[in-house]
C-alpha cells in the first residue's frame, strides 16, 4: 500500500497570509473565475493529508472543515489513493449506462449493507449531492405519484434549481436566481436551542405534520426531506423523537421519507448514517461528500420497490458512478471499517464538545454548544437578547484563519461555527485549534 503522506503533522506559518504565490494566484483567480465562486480562505492548497492543510507558501493549517465535510477519512487516504491509481491505469471511464463495470456494483452492495435497515434495497449513483437530492425527489414523485415536497427551516439542499427551492436560505443560495421549482413547501424544523422548553421532539414533529395537513395535505405529498442533523443551516440536532414521529406519520400517510445524509452521513456522526442515533429508518437516503474521499460521488439509497418503480433509463447521468469515484467509495468504506473510524468520531465529539462546553461556561456569547461525531457547532448570541450574533462568530473564525486554523462558519444567521475535522486528525491538532479558538475569544471580547 502507498506510504501514508509525509506531510508533516504540524501548524506553520511561514509568510504573512496570504502569502506571496498564494496573493498571485488570487490575482489570477480574480481576472478568469467569476466572483460568484468565492473561497472562505485566501490562500491556495498545495498538498493536504491527515489534519493539515498546506498551501503554495509552505505554510500549514489545521483542518478543520474537511473541505466541507468531504475529507473524512483523510485527504488523500492511503487506500484512495491506491485505489483511484489502480483504477485510472484501468480505465477511466466507459458510462455506466453504456458498458457497465463492477465498482458501481460494489458500491450499491456497500449502500445496501452500510444503510439502515435489513429490507431489499437499490441504489442509483450520481455525482453531487445536489443531484442525488434531486433524483430522491423524482424517485419519490415516481414512486407515490404526488408532487409535493416538503423541506423544513434552515434546511440546505444544494443549489440546482429544485434544490435551491428546498433550500432555505436566500443569500448567498438563492438571491436573485428565482423563479424556483414548485411544489416545495416549507415546514418548521425541531431547533433545540431556540424553540421554547416545552417544544419536545413530539410537538415539534406535531407542529410540522398539522401544517404539512393544512397546507400540502398527505394525499398531494411524494416526499418529506430531512437532514437529520442539518449542516449549512447551523448545526442543528433535532430533539429526540422529532424524526422517528415525522418517519411514521410519513409511513402512515404513504409519504416517502427522504434522509439527506450528504453532510451528516459517511460516519461523520460517529455512526454509518445520522438517523440511526433516532433509531430511525428512512425509505430513501441520500450519501455525497464523505463518500468517495475527495472524488464526486452521490448516492440514493432505498427500499426496492420505491427506488424500482421508476422505468429503465428514466435515472443516470453520463459521470453518475464513475470508475474513479467509486472506486475511491470502496477505498473509504475499507478505511472507516479498517481504522474504526466510527469510534475516533465519536472520541472527537467528546473532546470538542468537552472544550467547547468549558468555553460556553465563562463566555455567555457562546449561546449553544451541539453536534455529533466530527460534526459539532458553537452557536454565538447577544448574550443581552439571545439573539443570532454573526459578527462575533465572524471574527472568530477570521481569527483562527490569521493563525492557520480552518474553520467554517454556518446557520441562517451566520452566527455558528462549525467543526469537521478529518477523522484522521490527531488529538494533538485538535487541541491546539481549540487552543487557538480560546485566544480567537479572548481577542474578540
Ligand atoms: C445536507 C446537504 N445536502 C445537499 C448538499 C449539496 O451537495 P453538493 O454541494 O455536493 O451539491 C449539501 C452540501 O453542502 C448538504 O450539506
Amino acid at each position: 500500500m502507498t506510504e501514508p503522506s509525509t506531510l508533516e503533522q504540524s501548524r506553520l506559518l511561514r509568510t504573512p497570509l496570504p502569502g506571496p504565490r498564494s496573493q498571485e494566484l488570487m490575482a489570477r483567480k480574480v481576472a478568469a473565475v467569476s466572483q460568484g465562486v468565492a473561497t472562505t480562505m485566501p490562500v491556495f492548497a498545495a498538498r493536504a493529508a491527515g489534519g493539515i492543510v498546506e498551501d503554495v507558501d509552505g505554510n500549514r493549517f489545521i483542518d478543520l472543515g474537511s473541505g466541507i465535510a468531504v475529507t473524512t477519512v483523510g485527504s488523500s487516504a492511503a487506500r484512495v489513493v491506491d485505489a483511484v491509481a489502480d483504477q485510472v491505469a484501468a480505465f477511466t471511464h466507459t458510462c455506466f449506462m453504456v458498458t457497465p463495470y463492477e465498482g458501481y456494483v460494489a458500491v450499491a452492495e456497500q449502500l445496501a449493507r452500510l444503510t439502515p435497515g435489513d429490507h431489499e434495497k437499490r441504489t442509483a449513483l450520481f455525482n453531487s449531492g445536489s443531484e442525488a437530492v434531486e433524483n430522491a425527489v423524482k424517485i419519490a414523485r415516481s414512486f407515490t405519484g404526488k408532487d409535493a415536497v416538503v423541506v423544513f427551516d434552515h434546511a440546505y439542499h444544494g443549489r440546482t434549481n429544485l434544490t435551491m427551492a428546498m433550500t432555505a436560505k436566500n443569500m448567498p443560495y438563492k438571491h436573485g436566481f428565482g423563479p424556483f421549482a414548485g411544489e416545495v413547501y416549507r415546514a418548521p424544523m425541531s431547533y433545540p436551542f431556540r424553540d421554547a422548553a416545552e417544544i419536545d421532539g413530539k410537538l415539534a414533529a406535531a407542529r410540522a405534520t398539522s401544517l404539512i395537513e393544512t397546507q400540502v395535505g398527505a394525499e398531494n405529498l411524494a416526499a418529506v426531506v430531512i437532514e437529520p442533523v442539518q449542516g449549512e443551516g447551523g448545526f442543528i440536532v433535532p430533539a429526540p423523537g422529532f424524526l422517528s414521529a415525522l418517519a411514521e406519520w410519513c409511513r402512515a400517510n404513504d409519504v416517502i421519507f427522504v434522509a439527506d445524509e450528504v453532510q451528516s452521513g459517511f460516519g461523520r456522526t460517529g455512526t454509518w448514517f445520522a438517523v440511526e442515533h433516532d433509531d430511525v429508518v428512512p425509505d430513501l437516503v441520500v450519501s455525497a461528500k464523505g463518500i468517495a474521499g475527495g472524488l464526486p460521488l452521490s448516492a440514493v439509497t432505498g427500499r426496492a420497490d420505491v427506488m424500482d418503480a421508476v422505468h429503465p433509463g428514466g435515472l443516470g447521468g453520463t459521470y453518475g458512478g464513475n470508475p474513479l469515484a467509486c472506486a475511491a467509495a470502496l477505498a473509504v468504506i475499507e478505511t472507516i471499517e479498517a481504522e474504526d473510524l466510527l469510534t475516533r468520531a465519536r472520541a472527537i465529539e467528546e473532546r470538542l464538545l468537552g472544550r467547547l462546553r468549558d468555553l460556553q461556561a465563562s463566555d455567555p456569547r457562546i449561546g449553544d454548544v451541539r453536534g455529533r461525531g466530527a460534526m459539532i457547532a458553537a452557536e454565538f448570541v447577544d448574550p443581552a437578547t439571545g439573539d443570532p450574533d454573526g459578527a462575533v462568530a465572524k471574527a472568530v473564525a477570521a481569527y483562527a484563519h490569521s493563525q492557520g486554523v480552518i474553520t467554517l462558519t454556518c446557520g441562517t444567521w451566520g452566527n455558528v461555527i462549525r467543526f469537521l475535522p478529518p477523522l484522521s486528525i490527531s488529538d494533538e491538532l485538535l487541541d491546539e485549534a481549540l487552543d487557538v479558538l480560546t485566544t480567537a475569544l479572548e481577542e474578540t471580547k
